[in-house]
């Protein structure tokens, strides 16, 4: 009876070592990738050669396949200046950036062994679009990300075609042959560029058995063992990966990033002039890293390679307030729930700093609740100029901490978001009054 007992302990430790150990090396592997807050993503195809939807386009039966293939007549990346995209990149302080190495239309930008869908062969850009990138964003200390789409629906193997056009419905070996295609592409990525994030797309339509997804990850993580994985694997990612909707409440997964368009489109589509404005992308953003998230912004550049004027603007104005405010945002936790205060907020990793993020002008002192630590001082993040507070309501036979009243004058205010911060005696404590 002992031994069992002595054998279903050690078994349950050893269980036990093997989680938390699993856990370390996926938090060690993620360690830059939660400070990282801001990715790029580039949506780029030749898609951009007539201003459609990506991919999408002929699947909705919105053009034929053989009109959105003529684009490739089109794709010649003249003005491509992959330096020049890499710089603006750094600009925006943005720590990574994910290109789209090949979308659902099947292309890849790269000069594919398996499959001559590809710029190299088949556009007069009429080479590895990838490449170029990739080094010079290592240059720049950029993160280097590659989307990939598990489904394919140029390939003749692939099963999916159109929305109400299939190649075929079960057929064991043609669709053995696609499985062994994604894997000699994906193989053929890691071994070319080698990725510290790969961005998977496309896995809704088919079972992670049948992608073998388990495996694909295995092969990924055998190709670089610090690589990360979004969750677009079918349960097999290390991160969630929500689109376009702001979450509104914390999401409760540990990582997690939210990938945005700027106007209402992934690829270029000159029509689209829905941009968001530089203070919405910053409001956003601010929400997004306040509930400990990273945004992946994405641009969509032209046919010739050129960076739309409005996407570049906004990843400068971005890239002025990121820098002004850079303490508050890189390298920083999830902030205090909005019961405390009304607003986004930070905490620095030892959290003993609180950045409050201002989305408007105050007409008055801001206002904090609950906070039981003493505040050693107050300033205006990127100016440094110190700021007024006073405490009211702290009754001396009470145990609720008083109100804390920040004085902000018209003139420290940013043009888009002001940032607080405020040191404290020591790591935040809050208050919480649902204890009693
Ligand atoms: C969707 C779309 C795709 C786009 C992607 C970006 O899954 O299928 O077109 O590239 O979102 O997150």
């Amino acid at each position: 009876m002992k031994k069992t007992i002595l054998i279903i302990a050690a078994s349950l430790i050893f269980v036990f070592n093997g989680f938390a150990q699993k856990q370390d090396s996926k938090d060690s592997r993620l360690q830059w990738f939660k400070n990282a807050k801001l990715g790029i993503f580039i949506h780029w195809g030749i898609y951009s050669v007539n201003g459609i939807d990506e991919s999408w386009s002929f699947y909705n039966n919105l053009i034929s396949y053989e009109d959105y293939m003529k684009q490739l007549n089109g794709f010649n990346a003249i003005n491509y200046d992959p330096a020049k995209w890499a710089k603006l990149i750094a600009q925006s302080g943005a720590k990574y950036a994910v290109l789209t190495s090949k979308h659902h239309d099947g292309v890849a930008l790269w000069d594919s062994k398996f499959s001559d869908l590809n710029t190299v062969k088949k556009t007069p850009a009429h080479r590895d679009l990838i490449k170029p990138l990739v080094d010079n964003l290592r240059k720049n200390n950029i993160k280097i990300g590659l989307y990939f789409s598990l489904l394919d629906w140029s390939n003749p193997n692939y099963p999916n075609f159109k929305r109400n056009e299939q190649r075929y419905k079960n057929d064991s070996t043609r669709w053995n042959k696609f499985v062994q295609f994604n894997f000699n592409q994906i193989a053929e990525i890691m071994d070319n560029y080698n990725p510290d994030l790969i961005w998977f797309d496309g896995d809704w339509e088919q079972s992670a058995e049948r992608w073998h997804a388990k495996e694909i990850r295995e092969l990924l993580l055998k190709k670089n063992k610090n690589v990360i994985i979004n969750s677009r694997l079918r349960g097999y990612g290390d991160y969630a990966t929500p689109e376009q909707g702001l979450p509104i409440h914390k999401p409760k997964d540990k990582y997690w990033e939210l990938c945005m368009t700027m106007n209402d489109s992934w690829g270029y589509q000159g029509n689209d002039k829905n941009y968001k404005t530089p203070y919405q992308v910053i409001r956003i953003f601010a929400d997004v890293i306040s509930n400990g998230g990273n945004l992946l912004l994405d641009i969509g550049p032209k046919a010739d390679g050129t960076i739309p004027v409005k996407q570049v603007n906004i990843l400068k104005e971005l890239g002025r307030w990121n820098r002004k405010h850079s303490r508050a945002i890189f390298n920083t936790k999830a902030g205090i729930p909005r019961d405390y205060f009304d607003g986004p907020t930070t905490l620095s990793e030892d959290g003993k700093t609180l950045y409050l993020f201002l989305t408007g002008k105050p007409n008055g002192p801001l206002m904090l609740k609950g906070i039981t630590n003493k505040i050693n001082n107050i300033w205006v993040v990127g100016s440094g100029i110190k700021l007024k507070h006073d405490i009211k309501m702290k009754a001396w036979w009470s145990k609720i901490p008083g109100l804390i009243f920040i004085d902000v004058p018209d003139y420290v205010l940013d043009k888009y978001i002001t940032v607080i911060g405020i040191g404290l005696d020591g790591e935040i404590k809050l208050f919480d009054d649902t204890k009693k």
